[in-house]
């Protein structure tokens, strides 16, 4: 055959070119790869959607428009922003091994500071199964024994560790882990969540001792987290300048009545809900009342592993009365949100971050979550219009406000959720999100009218 030898544009054969010997991807080695290349800036184009952030190529454009020959810009480009499919499609039929492309880091994190939480819930299955997990002082530390070497393992630390190393020098904001007070009611007392254990008498549980096991657990929680503070604060942030905290569930407790009892009622079921972890990470040590109600069930702190003191930050969904009742001042709802959650009482904000200045130092706060959950099986009209969810987030803000003006040092606020998404135990029958997924429908979003609230809220 004869080909072009691009050189002189002709299908003549150059004499010194073996065009004649067979000449493809055979020639060359097993399993070399054959693409073709792009670039983000230069393709994609869609520069304005999606809440992409401006690159220096786009700012470039627009000031210097005399230094593009035709004064163009990337902002539509090749289009593969939104004609990805049929593209990826060609490049199958070309036969492409593999196609290379740029990220565009401005599309991944344009001007959204990320906020990384290490642990949601999920530590690995594997370590479930080694040692059982948070029910093991290994999880903080094990001494591995090699031919004639020892070695240390700190799971939860050294997974920290990596985090930190790759991720830190853009991740400012870390929580070392979410809800471990949550975390352990529910799978070491309820055993309603992962990894679900329990005592037979009170849920349907095989194993799993709920007079013990949830203060074991909480126990190896703080201490993981602390070596982590530990870790972090030795070790990078002297240079990263980040923050770490632990996030902590929180719901308001107001007594019943106007007695002693009740007043004291309150204060043990903050103890025992929150204070549980705000306590240790603040004064190195579980709170009084359940020292002495626990008694030999609750593990102790010794002076070398106990958490360090440093910033907390909490989750605040709804609020309980001690002595639960169904009628409740302030509730701005006509009806109980899914999940069973009786009382919105969006006051029970301001009073809990009043609460916890006082009590724990005035600490620096960060709410990282507040919301409510809707029944999944409203018609998509009724859900995107959202009055529940906007009346719920605009009162929360204005307490939180009155709660900031009064003093508390809360320095941010993230809505639970930003889309509808797997609510652990209640799968898909509830919905947290500010964005609909239609979960039956190629997960289509939508955004619910709260969203639109949310960014009228934010002027944007
Ligand atoms: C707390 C948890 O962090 C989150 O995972 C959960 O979906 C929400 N609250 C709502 O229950």
């Amino acid at each position: 055959t004869t080909v072009s030898d691009g050189i002189n544009g002709t299908n003549t054969k150059p004499s010194h070119y073996p065009y004649s010997m067979p000449f493809n991807r055979t020639s060359f080695p097993a399993g070399f790869i054959f693409g073709a290349g792009s670039a983000a800036y230069q393709s994609e184009g869609a520069a304005l959607e999606d809440g992409r952030g401006p690159s220096i190529w786009d700012t470039f454009v627009r000031e210097h428009p005399e230094k593009i020959f035709d004064r163009s810009t990337g902002d539509i480009a090749s289009g593969f922003y939104h004609h990805y499919k049929e593209d990826i499609k060609l490049m199958k039929k070309v036969g492409l091994d593999s196609f290379r492309f740029s990220i565009s880091w401005t599309r991944i994190l344009p001007n959204i500071k990320p906020f990384v939480t290490l642990l949601h819930f999920d530590p690995p299955q594997a370590l479930e199964e080694e040692y059982g997990g948070f029910l093991s002082p290994k999880i903080v530390l094990i001494l591995v024994v090699t031919t004639g070497r020892g070695a240390c393992r700190k799971d939860f630390v050294d997974y920290g560790d990596f985090c930190f190393k790759t991720y830190g020098d853009r991740v400012k904001l870390w929580a070392s882990m979410n809800e471990p007070n949550g975390m352990v009611m529910n799978g070491y007392n309820g055993g309603s969540f992962a990894p679900g254990r329990c005592s037979n008498y009170v849920g349907n549980c095989t194993a799993g001792d709920s007079a013990t096991e949830p203060y074991i657990a909480a126990h190896n929680m703080l201490l993981s987290h602390g070596a982590l503070v530990n870790l972090y604060k030795h070790k990078y942030q002297p240079y990263q300048m980040g923050k770490i905290g632990i996030t902590i569930l929180t719901h308001w407790f107001e007594p019943k009545f106007k007695t002693a009892a009740s007043r004291q009622a309150a204060s043990r079921a903050r103890d025992f809900f929150f204070g549980w972890f705000a306590d240790p990470v603040t004064f190195g040590n579980y709170p009084e009342s359940m020292r002495r109600i626990v008694g030999k069930r609750l593990p102790k702190f010794t002076e070398d592993a106990a958490p360090p003191p440093n910033a907390f930050q909490l989750s605040y969904t709804a609020d309980r009365q001690v002595n639960l009742t169904t009628e409740r001042d302030g509730v701005p709802v006509g009806s109980p949100t899914a999940l069973g959650w009786l009382f919105v009482h969006p006051k029970g904000l301001q009073e809990l971050l009043l609460y916890l200045k006082k009590k724990y130092n005035n600490p620096t706060i960060y709410i990282t979550e507040n919301g409510l959950a809707d029944d999944a099986s409203l018609p998509l009209k009724v859900a995107l219009k959202d009055s529940m969810r906007i009346r719920y987030l605009h009162s929360h803000l204005q307490y939180l406000l009155k709660a900031i003006k009064e003093g508390v040092n809360v320095k941010a606020y993230y809505i639970w959720t930003f889309w509808d998404d797997f609510e652990w135990d209640a799968g898909y029958t509830v919905r947290f999100g500010i964005t609909y997924v239609d979960f039956k429908n190629n997960l289509t979003r939508y955004l619910k009218y709260s969203a639109y609230w949310f960014k009228m809220f934010l002027l944007n």
